[in-house]
């Protein structure tokens, strides 16, 4: 019987097992010009036991970042820099997607001066606090909404970063719709009252991701390319009138795009990067929607040893990511493979800040 532990094909890609590293922003891009370094090479090399590596979230454009000190990968510098995290992880026999990540409202003029106010598809203020460029702690402006002719260079941004990230050495894409960033702002109707062909029915506001994945494809073949989403997310003030009708619709689309694997967050952890607490009566996306893609589908939130290889069994996901765990076991793999001891994250070393609590979690071995 195939397990957890067992190899997935995934295209012309042999994944290891099916222990997928979440994306997880660690805010360790200090450096002007937001650009990994030796220290995230080591970082992510330690974990290249996953089955597939899902980088943080990075950028397409300095309009798109959303916190301090997080990577982008629209500079030639910041392509240098993920290329050293590429070999690091190559090098040790792993493989690496990079998530494509433009924030929308989630953001702040001062981090992108040039740019002025965060874009969004509607002028709605999310509720809720934002860091500033320099770590203040401010309350989210009101963003502006993205004009009709604008869409077309925000694509080309997309795709740009999908080529730069050729460049860099990964071995495939992750389009970020998830988490009440950009893309998501778009799907959910609480955050999209446009009237134009982008806002109202699942069609239009489903329309700038399609776009995206479409101009991706053109880079990478679509089996190297992922769809991260994230239905009944309530993160960045999220909201939508009818969740199930449009991801069902958003995941058969992708599926006929060829789309490689979709990435789905159970919304029992929907708050993972903010706070622990888990919502065990919500719904269970994978059960929910499963159906609905017919390429690989990747669960994640809030799983323990148990819940996956429950969940596995249960037939309703291919691979499970874990985020916080892999934050704390550079091993993950291995020690749920043999059921060791975990060692416990610290969540006050999440954001920002150097190696404490980034590259000194202990291995088993
Ligand atoms: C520190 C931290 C940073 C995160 N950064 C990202 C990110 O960059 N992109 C993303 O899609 N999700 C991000 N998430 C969400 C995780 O990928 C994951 O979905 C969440 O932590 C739930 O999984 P877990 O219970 O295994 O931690 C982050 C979560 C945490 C805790």
């Amino acid at each position: 019987m195939t397990t957890l532990f067992d190899s997935f094909q995934l295209g012309d890609l042999t994944l290891q097992n099916r222990v997928i590293m979440a994306p997880l922003t660690r805010m360790r891009s200090r450096q002007p010009g937001n650009i990994p370094q030796a220290l995230n090479a080591l970082y992510y090399g330690q974990r290249s036991s996953a089955g597939l590596i899902i980088s943080e979230a990075s950028q397409i454009s300095p309009q798109g970042q959303g916190y301090p000190a997080t990577p982008g990968i629209h500079s030639a510098d910041q392509v240098d820099g993920w290329r050293l995290v590429t070999e690091a992880v190559h090098a040790k026999g792993g493989l690496i997607f990079l998530q494509l990540w433009h924030v929308g409202r989630i953001s702040h003029s001062s981090l992108h001066p040039e740019e002025g106010l965060p874009v969004a598809p509607s002028a709605i203020q999310p509720s809720g606090m934002t860091l500033t460029a320099d770590w203040q702690q401010v309350p989210f402006e009101t963003p502006r909404p993205l004009e009709l002719g604008e869409i077309a260079g925000l694509i080309a941004d997309y795709r740009k970063a999908a080529e730069n990230a050729k460049l860099a050495g990964f071995d495939g894409v992750e389009v970020h719709g998830a988490n009440g960033y950009l893309l998501d702002q778009f799907l959910q109707d609480g955050a999209n009252k446009r009237q134009d062909s982008y806002g109202g029915s699942i069609e239009n506001r489903a329309r700038l991701l399609f776009e995206v994945v479409d101009a991706v494809t053109q880079v990478w073949s679509p089996q190297r390319v992922g769809v991260r989403l994230s239905p009944y997310g309530t993160f960045n003030d999220m909201s939508d009138s009818n969740p199930v009708e449009l991801f069902r619709y958003v995941l058969a689309q992708l599926g006929s795009r060829g789309v490689g694997y979709a990435h789905v967050i159970e919304p029992r952890a929907t708050g993972a990067g903010g706070g622990d607490v888990v919502y065990e009566d919500a719904p269970s996306t994978s059960q929910l929607f499963r159906q609905s893609f017919p390429g690989m589908f990747i669960s994640a939130g809030g799983y323990t040893r148990d819940s996956a290889l429950q969940a596995f069994d249960s037939g309703h996901v291919d691979a499970v990511a874990f985020g916080r765990l892999f934050i704390a076991n550079p091993d993950l793999p291995e020690r749920l493979k043999v059921d060791a001891p975990l060692n416990r994250y610290h969540r006050e070393t999440f954001y920002g800040g150097d190696e404490t609590g980034y590259t000194d979690y202990p291995a088993l071995k």
